[in-house]
């Protein structure tokens, strides 16, 4: 049995990803200059995947940079613990920053984030996130943009984990429920 047999189905293609991505990045492309000297913020692990198809597709000059939060364990809700594992390795100070996320939950972690972030006096700090579930949300953040709303299903493939595996998936499905259970 492969990974993709744990697959109940397909909320969103391959080519759906692909063709919202460049959508974002056409709106990120008329929004920031060269001047502005932008600095992307991927939050790992999750959005790496989303991150690599988005520089891609990005024609302003920018930097790519990375912090690693953690706000589950192996289980498919939030905690409501964040914890930076991994912090930006430069100032963010008189930058323009957009932040990079695959997901918005709860919010928790983004407000963390973004709560964070604005300590070290960026000139600018935008977020843009591959998914929301608004219909989860415990702490209201502003999301500058979001590529698709999704309805309170738990999530994986193209970045998002269960329990660390999923991630290589190039699609965002939802497992069977005996695969949930069984671990
Ligand atoms: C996920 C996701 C977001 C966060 C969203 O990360 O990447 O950062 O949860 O949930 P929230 O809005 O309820 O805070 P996770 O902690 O699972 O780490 P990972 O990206 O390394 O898998």
């Amino acid at each position: 049995m492969g990974l993709q047999d744990d697959v109940a189905k397909v909320l969103i293609p391959p080519d759906a990803l692909q063709a919202r991505i460049s959508e974002l990045a056409a709106e990120i492309n008329a929004t920031y200059t060269d001047a502005d000297r932008l600095i992307l913020v991927c939050v790992l692990k999750g959005a790496f995947m989303f991150l690599a198809d988005l520089t891609r597709q990005l024609t302003v000059r920018h930097e790519v940079h990375f912090m690693e939060t953690s706000s589950y364990g192996a289980a498919t809700s939030s905690s409501g613990v964040v914890r930076i594992l991994l912090d930006l390795e430069r100032s963010i100070e008189g930058r323009h920053v957009l932040i990079v996320e695959d997901i918005i939950d709860s919010g928790r972690t983004l407000s963390y984030i973004t709560r964070n972030l604005r300590t070290r006096n960026p000139a600018s700090l935008r977020v843009c996130t591959l998914l929301s579930k608004p219909s989860r949300r415990e702490m209201q953040v502003p999301v500058d943009l979001v590529g698709f709303e999704i309805p309170d299903e738990f999530v994986v493939g193209y970045g998002l984990d269960y329990a660390e595996e999923y991630r290589n998936l190039p699609f965002v499905g939802v497992l069977k429920e005996e695969v949930v259970q069984e671990r």
